[in-house]
């Protein structure tokens, strides 16, 4: 086994060990407004589920040179996102909202996705996927670094209202392979859901 003490890594060698090793990752696509009223879009990967009870999920957006991202920036002011589920059929449009973009130009408009409106918060979300989820902010942690540079914004949001779509809803669950989730290994590689199988839990 090979033995790597991270304090001795590079930040873009922990980065490249993190995202190699914790695959495959969910991707979540968030819509956000500026106070400017941009809706703003980006995708996300350090994404995952914090509770069911209430329903809760986890964003981590990094700082890049100690600048908050956009969506950090948008969610911190004012409190609502929409987090969209990347699949097959909108994983090429996501990936062309990662484009750095000037505040005051919209990813959504820039990628031809078009925008929805959301029922419990005023922040829209693109019809452009299968299962939205609508976010309001529970707690916005500033991470690593020190205390005047954060590293990272945590976002802890809870969900306020789901859009499932109907042909991938059977029996109240969501089939996986119409979701066709789509995740993201390391450097520009993704990939898809594969073999599927079933192991009894113990008793
Ligand atoms: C598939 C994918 C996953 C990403 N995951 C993250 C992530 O988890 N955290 C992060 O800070 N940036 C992540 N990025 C980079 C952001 O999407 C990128 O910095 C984006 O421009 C931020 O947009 P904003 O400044 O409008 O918020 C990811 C990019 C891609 C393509």
């Amino acid at each position: 086994m090979k033995k790597i003490d991270p304090k001795q890594l590079s930040e873009h060698e922990n980065y490249k060990f993190l995202i190699g090793s914790i695959i495959p990752r969910p991707i979540a696509f968030v819509t956000s407004i500026s106070e400017e009223g941009v809706v703003n879009a980006a995708p996300f990967s350090f994404f995952n589920i914090v509770s069911s009870n209430p329903p809760m999920i986890s964003v981590s957006i990094q700082r890049k040179s100690g600048e908050m991202k956009d969506t950090a920036r948008n969610i911190r002011a004012n409190r609502q996102f929409v987090i969209h589920i990347v699949d097959s059929e909108n994983v090429a449009q996501v990936n062309e909202t990662a484009a750095n973009l000037p505040p005051q130009q919209s990813e959504v408009e820039h990628a031809q996705m078009s925008l929805v409106r959301s029922v419990k918060i005023d922040v829209p979300g693109v019809k452009e996927a299968k299962v939205r989820l609508e976010c309001v902010l529970e707690k916005a942690l500033e991470l690593g670094g020190d205390w005047k540079n954060p590293g990272c914004d945590l976002i802890i949001a809870k969900v306020v209202y789901y859009h499932i779509e109907e042909s991938i809803f059977e029996n109240g669950r969501i089939d996986p392979h119409g979701l066709g989730a789509i995740s993201r290994l390391a450097g520009n590689d993704y990939a898809k859901i594969g073999e599927q199988f079933t192991i009894e839990r113990p008793q």
